[in-house]
């Protein structure tokens, strides 16, 4: 495998998925609110992308080699999961941090995106955790343009989150997507500068940090997806999708709720 590049006509589909999986995020977000299951929230977007979107759920019966297929239709990390919790009948209580990840196929191609939720009345340390995972996201982001390298955006993430007391996941990355939920270049979140790929007009990959309060060192739930951190701490991630443009990036994973790179990390 090798990594796909995109025509225009490619991009105006990445584009469409990319606004629906964000716009999933927006329709969730005032039901994300203490008391509602996390089952609930997914039979919502569930139905949104097939009845309202006409798209897919991506992760729906999602099986890499040597995982079981993906029961639901997002992911959703409570606290010290870090990604691919699975939905569940418990309730979100107040304090809670939750991330949403959303994956929508739409015309065969995939938009992937998550975002942070505080459940009614966050810490301040959870708090502070989600938005500086937000502000490693957008200066990873804002590292994209040709001629720049993938070991750039690993190494102003790993920087300005170490930098700040968190650590970074390594296990899991970013990804190059399109036609295939998971294509290459991996986009790692650490790294350094002036290394790995260069970046090329026409490259679409998710940017997709998972930043630990405690120690980086991660673990298996033990339902086959769910990735917990080590020592229990709190976990943070938020992504988007991301094209290489002739100039710079466009993040393709747009929404109304979903603010523009000049409103970044504000
Ligand atoms: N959306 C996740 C990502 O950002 C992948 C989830 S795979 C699933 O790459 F099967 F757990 F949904
Ligand atoms: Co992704
Ligand atoms: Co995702």
């Amino acid at each position: 495998m090798t990594i796909t590049f995109k025509s225009a006509a490619d991009i105006d589909g990445m584009r469409l998925a990319g606004r629906l999986a964000s716009e999933v995020l927006d329709m969730l977000t005032p039901h994300v609110k203490p008391g509602v299951t996390t089952n609930w929230l997914d039979q919502l977007a569930h139905d949104h992308i097939v009845n309202v979107q006409h798209g897919t759920p991506a992760p729906l019966n999602y099986a890499p080699p040597g995982y079981t297929p993906y029961p639901k239709s997002i992911c959703t990390s409570i606290n010290h999961q870090i990604c691919h919790g699975i939905p569940n009948d418990r309730a979100l209580k107040s304090g809670d941090i939750v991330n949403i990840d959303v994956t929508v196929i739409k015309d065969g191609w995939h938009g992937d995106t998550s975002r942070m939720f505080v459940v009614g009345e966050g810490s301040i340390a959870a708090k502070r955790l989600c938005r500086m995972t937000y502000e490693a996201m957008w200066r990873g982001i804002a590292r994209v343009r040709p001629g720049a390298r993938l070991g750039d955006i690993g190494h102003t993430i790993q920087t300005f989150a170490e930098g700040n007391g968190f650590s970074v996941v390594r296990e899991f990355c970013g990804h190059g997507i399109g036609r295939k939920f998971h294509e290459e270049p991996q986009v790692l979140h650490y790294g350094k500068p002036g290394t790995l790929d260069e970046l090329v007009p026409g490259m679409v990959f998710t940017i997709e940090p998972m930043i630990n309060a405690g120690k980086r060192d991660i673990r298996e739930a033990g339902d086959g997806w769910t990735i917990v951190t080590k020592d229990r701490s709190l976990s943070a991630q938020w992504e988007h999708t991301v094209l290489v443009t002739e100039t710079g990036y466009e993040v393709l994973t747009v929404s109304a709720d979903s603010p523009p790179p000049a409103l970044a990390g504000a």
